[in-house]
């Protein structure tokens, strides 16, 4: 009886709390999107190199206790590195020059996965040995697109000296596991992951080039190969009105819905024809998404005109940002995703002059967007050039502004962005400063610039 009372208690002060928030002073979102963006590049820096760390480090969060995040993932440590390469300058460069260090020492280094796919790594360099979801096979090969992307960068003695070998390395390990099943990229379920598949055929397609460019046709001959088998099996990943997130599911988590914003964030990071994030598909995953948790988070019933929805992982989280069985929360990268997608999307249809039409995959999307009725704007043309068109791309900006402005809304109000933020209060939780966070608000903003990130 007690417990009822005061579970009735707290839900009315969370309630409250949310509706009298202080609010942070709403700067002009492009004023603060500059701000912000300046702001998460320093944050981003200071988490790399940190003291009592090796060279190369990159903390996933400097939270060192409830949770713990100071360690190196592979997969946190390419995608932040691969924003740093983004910025290549010589001030930098020493910066991205350590992480290689790092990472060429992990992979040499004895593990408990003793595989490439070993997750996480402790400060002084090995690997953590406790239990863990292992191997995740994503990380490797987003290595070896953030080290490729670097190669563009470097004289061609460092490519030849050091980055050849370390990338050959991650990429004949992705042709060799590909269709095996792994652990995805939130470290919670066993099987093929549509995330992992789209990062890993990017990989391999960017390596097919690179190794043609270094003389090896054979290696290029064998990535070609294998990303168009990777390509095949990620056409079966849709399923009625999405793409699925996981197939081949061995062990963990299992998650219902099918639902999962990985899927964007791969189209984001990785995604190549047919999986770009204009195509209706990809399109018709992000409205299952959104209409997801506009339900389930507290924050999205009621939040002003301004905002957007607020996107979390996936419906079934349990993962409050401390431990598990709980309620899971939205997620700031998440959300800047989510943005990053639909800035991305207007720009790929700008790009290709294509007419955008409205069919029966993606008429969920258009009719959210417009606030149509998807069945009456069905078979409807926005033709390149016309004022329709452009309307379409409006909407879309404003769209993606609106998800942009709910991260605004809901960080510190120092600029500073963890991991996750309340589904009912929208105050900051889980992990402060995450590096990843960070590396997403950029990538998002690049693309609000009409620059996305390679
Ligand atoms: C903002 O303040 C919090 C709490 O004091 C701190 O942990 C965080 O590092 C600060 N963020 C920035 C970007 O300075």
């Amino acid at each position: 009886m007690m417990f009822i009372h005061l579970s009735l208690l707290y839900t009315l002060f969370l309630l409250l709390a949310n509706r009298f928030r202080f609010k942070n002073t709403q700067l002009d979102l492009n004023k603060w999107t500059e701000q912000e963006t300046d702001i998460s590049w320093n944050a981003l820096l200071r988490n790399i190199n940190p003291p009592g760390a090796i060279r190369g480090f990159v903390a996933a969060s400097p939270s060192t206790y409830y949770p713990d995040y100071f360690y190196t993932w592979t997969r946190d440590a390419a995608l932040v590195m691969r924003v740093v390469v983004e910025n290549y300058n010589e001030e930098v460069k020493r910066l991205l020059h350590d992480y290689v260090a790092a990472e060429i020492y992990h992979q040499v280094t004895p593990t408990r996965c003793n595989c490439l796919g070993e997750p996480k790594f402790n400060a002084d360099g090995s690997g953590y040995d406790g239990s863990w979801g292992r191997p995740q096979n994503d990380g490797p090969a987003s290595r070896a697109i953030t080290m490729m992307l670097l190669a563009k960068k470097s004289p061609e003695h460092y490519v030849k000296k050091t980055l050849v070998t370390p990338i050959y390395r991650d990429l004949d390990y992705t042709v060799d596991v590909w269709s095996t099943p792994c652990f995805d990229l939130f470290e919670e379920s066993e099987g093929l992951h549509s995330y992992t598949l789209l990062v890993m055929r990017r990989a391999l397609v960017d390596g097919a080039l690179f190794a043609s460019q270094q003389g090896d046709s054979g290696r290029a001959a064998t990535y070609a190969q294998v990303s168009e088998k990777i390509y095949a099996r990620l056409e079966d990943f849709w399923e009625r009105d999405h793409i699925s997130v996981t197939q081949e599911h061995t062990g963990g988590l299992y998650k219902p819905s099918g639902l999962d914003v990985s899927v964007l964030l791969g189209v984001n990071q990785a995604g190549l024809p047919p999986f770009t994030p204009g195509s209706d598909k990809v399109l018709a995953t992000a409205h299952a998404l959104e209409q997801a948790f506009e339900t389930l988070y507290h924050i999205n019933k009621a939040h002003p005109d301004q905002l957007g929805t607020a996107i979390g992982r996936y419906p079934e989280d349990t993962y409050n940002g401390y431990e598990s069985g709980r309620e899971g929360n939205p997620w700031f990268l998440a959300t800047a995703g989510m943005a990053e997608l639909y800035y991305r999307a207007a720009l790929e249809w700008e790009s290709d002059q294509s007419n955008v039409i409205v069919n029966d995959i993606n008429s969920g999307f258009f009719g959210r967007l417009l606030a149509q009725e998807p069945e009456k704007i069905m078979g409807t043309t926005f033709q390149y050039g016309t004022p329709e068109f452009n309307m379409l791309i409006n909407k879309m900006a404003d769209a993606a502004d609106r998800f942009m402005a709910t991260i605004q809304y809901h960080q510190r109000i120092n600029g500073s962005l963890s991991e996750q933020f309340n589904r009912y209060t929208g105050f900051e939780e889980g992990a402060r400063d995450l590096t990843w966070s960070y590396a997403s608000f950029i990538t998002a903003t690049k693309a609000r610039g009409g620059h996305p990130a390679q």
